[in-house]
């Protein structure tokens, strides 16, 4: 072939393969809301940074009968690029291209980026858009998702991974996204089921919509399936360009340190005036986060999902934090199964990644009831003892109201692990709360006066006066420190600081055995 033709042929090539499914199906993707599998990456990752991986890689087309139907790239589009100047691997599954199958060789082409991410320690994402296994290629699609399920299990903990769920994500393929780090969804173009509104009819009679089933609202608020949600593709890039910033490249770096817009020494002068007098009265601890925490920092993760416990990344001085804390304004801010899940999740991605914690903590105890008992609350509560045991990165609790029993452990106690513990004056660190207390061990007492209500009230008062406060907890060693409210964040900031150059082992072992 002469350097012309040879030249020739690149072109005609190169245009095919840019082409994929053809332009019809590329503007009914448009018509959905959605973009292109190319279009998606040029808008994530900075501009020109893209790398292709295995552009031309083709399925055994002819051999399942698809010979009409074979396209370079196989119906997904891998590489590496940058956001915000560092380095990423992705996948971009294309829909126009057999409904964005997956076969043999599109699951070779997404398996070898996720390689290609862990070798060099950067983060991947995954872009769904797909009708799931290649019927066509039977087994050998099934043999690809299993490889793509090891590499996520062998990626977990050692870099970030995100799923970004821009299509259908059906059967056994929803499995992948399952084992990342981060779930993204948008509402009206994400789809996430086992089996979808068809089979569920045929199986059990029930009828449901595919939003309904698994559209983004339902796995950020019900199932907890997914983390983040938004309203289109591009706000949903744009946050993920941000979170990224917040994190690592692997578990081996620490954290990027952005530069200190907020003032380290800011004081919280209506940091207190959040604290209600009253202490059965609700509130936002997000409230608390925005005083104390560097101005507009605040990534709130699973926001929709579990909301008496609010997790999420922030800054303090500067650096990444990440934030465990209850939420007095849902359920009085106790824990129960789902804020559990969601707690230790959370923990042990920043326990991977090098992020310290810190534990805001107002509650109450574990959530009372049938169903969360024979649900299982005592498997489930159990994670998060175990994710803040297990980890290893600085962890401070700061106790603004309440810290009662089981909870207090979970949520503050130094045995636990703990490094460093402060507290508002209004905090209380007991077994349990007043009245619960002086009807248990003042029982005769009450039931034996000529007026058992009022005796209640004197007892209760007398054990709010003399248990109810941070000091007893403090005169034992297990709080550092009682804070004036107004140097909260300068507090905050001390704390992490004293634990900077903090180094913990466990001891040897293969993994624990978290209860799951
Ligand atoms: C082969 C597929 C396909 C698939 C879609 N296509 N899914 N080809 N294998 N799994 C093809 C269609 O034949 C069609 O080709 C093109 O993609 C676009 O599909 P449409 O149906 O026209 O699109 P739409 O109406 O938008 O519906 C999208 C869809 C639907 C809801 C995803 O295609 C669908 O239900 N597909 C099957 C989903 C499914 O059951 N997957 C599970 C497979 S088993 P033409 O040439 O006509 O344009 C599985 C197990 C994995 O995934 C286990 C892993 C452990």
């Amino acid at each position: 072939m002469g350097n012309s033709e040879a030249l020739d042929k690149f072109h005609r090539m190169r245009e095919r393969m840019l082409e994929a499914g053809g332009k019809d199906r590329l503007d009914a993707q448009h018509e959905k809301g959605k973009q292109g599998a190319r279009e998606r990456i040029a808008a994530l990752l900075d501009e020109n940074s893209f790398i292709e991986t295995q552009a031309y890689i083709q399925g055994r087309a002819e051999e399942f009968g698809l010979d009409k139907k074979k396209y370079p790239g196989d119906g997904v589009v891998t590489g590496t690029g940058k956001i915000g100047g560092r380095q990423v691997c992705l996948s971009s599954q294309d829909f126009t291209v057999l409904g964005g199958s997956l076969g043999e060789k599109h699951a070779e082409r997404v398996a070898l980026a996720q390689e290609l991410a862990l070798k060099n320690g950067v983060p991947f994402l995954q872009i769904n858009d797909s009708g799931g296994a290649r019927i066509q290629e039977g087994v050998l699609s099934l043999d690809g998702y299993a490889r793509i399920f090891k590499n996520n299990v062998w990626s977990s903990g050692v870099i970030p991974q995100f799923s970004v769920i821009l299509g259908p994500c059906a059967g056994g393929a929803v499995y992948s996204p399952a084992i990342t780090d981060f779930v993204f969804m948008v509402d009206g173009v994400s789809h996430m089921y086992i089996t979808g509104p068809d089979v569920i009819k045929a199986v059990t009679g029930e009828q449901i919509s595919h939003d309904e089933l698994g559209g983004a609202r339902t796995h950020c608020s019900k199932s907890g399936v997914a983390h983040f949600r938004f309203a289109t593709e591009g706000e949903c890039f744009d946050f993920i360009r941000r979170l990224l910033s917040y994190l690592p490249a692997n578990n081996r770096e620490m954290p990027p340190i952005s530069p200190v817009s907020d003032p380290p020494d800011r004081e919280t002068p209506d940091l207190f005036q959040v604290i209600p007098e009253e202490p059965r009265k609700p509130y936002d601890v997000r409230d608390i986060i925005s005083r104390a925490f560097d101005e507009n920092s605040f990534l709130e993760v699973h926001r929709e999902w579990a909301e008496n416990v609010v997790v999420g990344f922030a800054k303090l001085a500067g650096r990444t934090v990440g934030i465990f804390a209850n939420n007095p304004k849902v359920f009085a801010g106790s824990l129960d199964i789902n804020s559990s899940d969601k707690g230790a999740r959370f923990i042990r991605f920043c326990d991977a990644f090098n992020i310290p914690i810190i534990s805001l903590v107002d509650v109450p105890g574990y959530l009372p009831g049938i169903a969360q008992e024979h649900g299982g609350i005592i498997r489930h509560g159990a994670k998060i003892l175990y994710a803040i045991a297990e980890a290893t990165v600085p962890k401070v609790a700061l106790i603004l109201r309440k810290s009662y029993g089981g909870s207090y452990i979970a949520m503050s106690a130094r045995a636990l692990g703990y490094d460093r513990i402060i507290a508002l004056p209004t905090a209380e660190a007991a077994v349990m709360g007043a009245e619960g207390a002086a009807n248990i061990i003042f029982r005769q007492e009450i039931t034996g006066a000529p007026d058992p209500g009022l005796k209640r009230q004197e007892k209760i008062r007398e054990f709010q006066d003399q248990f109810m406060n941070p000091y007893v907890a403090a005169g034992y060693g297990f709080i550092d420190e009682i804070i004036d409210p107004r140097w909260t964040r300068v507090e905050l900031i001390r704390s992490l600081e004293m634990h900077s150059r903090k180094k913990e082992d466990r001891p040897a072992k293969k993994h624990g055995n978290i209860p799951l």
